[in-house]
């Protein structure tokens, strides 16, 4: 029997994780489906109802649905609870189990980037304060950063974030405003983008990357486009750049294996036929 998954989303017309999915299907010889959920939020507990009745075996949520699935999933793994948001759900016999699989995404791109223990006892530069620095600040803790000043543009939004997170995590969490960055930037060993500006369509972020040690990595989530104006300005300058691509592919690792039960591989050939699909958009 074809086995079957999806993504939830609203809008979900963007995603890539069909693409990606479906890379692996057809490279693993899996007889399995991969398909898009579109779902308003106030159709989201009725579409994930539906999925597993037709069989489903769990779905990726993504944007707006990541704090629905949380309140819906039990139960819900450590990183989910640490994180307040879930992007897996795998359909068990007694309802919809949450995980959450971003963290990993984002500590193995940077991981597999810098290595291992690259960021070990550095200080990083957190811009952002939504439920992807969330991630990434779980992804921090787990490569062992000893600092992370949370940027935020809303700063109230920094320093809610902090608080919340501060006895969760090892490294120190300072919050501050976004306009703050120019007088830490000396300190990073990474400065990590967390925000939606830069993505096709949003403002950019404008920053003065002559302040930052040019032995820093600059790091940004957004994938679309895949080298946005803040890393475009990072390699020009030198900097080791890693674009959002290496979090989304990574993150869909274990996914996939919840899914169709075999853990599939990120190789060069992957991303090639991501950027591929970005580029024909
Ligand atoms: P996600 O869950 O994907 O992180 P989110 O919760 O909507 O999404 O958060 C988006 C983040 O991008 C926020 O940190 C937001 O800042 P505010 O909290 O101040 O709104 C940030 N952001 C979005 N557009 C931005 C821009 N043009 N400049 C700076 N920050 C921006």
């Amino acid at each position: 029997m074809t086995k079957r998954a999806g993504i939830i989303g609203w809008p979900v017309s963007h995603s890539l994780s069909p693409v990606l999915h479906g890379y692996w299907l057809e490279e693993l010889g899996i007889d399995g489906e991969y398909t898009r959920l579109a779902a308003r939020p106030d159709e989201f507990a009725a579409t994930v109802a539906r999925a597993r009745s037709e069989g489903f075996a769990g779905l990726n949520v993504t944007v707006p649905h990541k704090e629905a699935a949380y309140k819906l999933a039990r139960p819900r793994d450590a990183a989910a609870e640490i994180c307040g948001a879930v992007n897996l759900l795998v359909f068990g016999d007694k309802g919809p189990q949450g995980r959450n699989t971003d963290y990993i995404g984002m500590q193995e791109s940077l991981a597999e980037s810098l290595g291992e223990n690259a960021l070990k006892g550095k200080t990083v530069l957190l811009l952002g304060a939504g439920g992807a620095a969330r991630a990434a600040i779980l992804a921090l803790h787990e490569l062992g950063v000893a600092q992370i000043h949370v940027l935020n543009r809303s700063q109230a939004r920094a320093e809610s974030l902090s608080n919340d997170m501060a006895l969760k995590v090892k490294p120190r969490l300072v919050p501050g405003p976004l306009t703050g960055w120019a007088s830490l930037a000396g300190t990073a060993g990474l400065l990590l983008n967390t925000t939606s500006a830069g993505m096709i369509g949003n403002d950019e972020l404008v920053l003065d990357l002559s302040l930052l040690p040019r032995e820093a990595a600059v790091c940004d989530i957004v994938y679309n486009p895949l080298e946005t104006g803040l890393l475009k300005n990072a390699a020009k300058r030198g900097h080791r750049i890693i674009d959002g691509l290496g979090m989304l592919m990574h993150q869909a690792v274990p996914s996939f294996e919840a899914f169709f039960g075999v853990k599939p591989k990120v190789t060069p050939g992957l991303r090639a036929a991501l950027v591929q699909d970005l580029h024909a958009r």
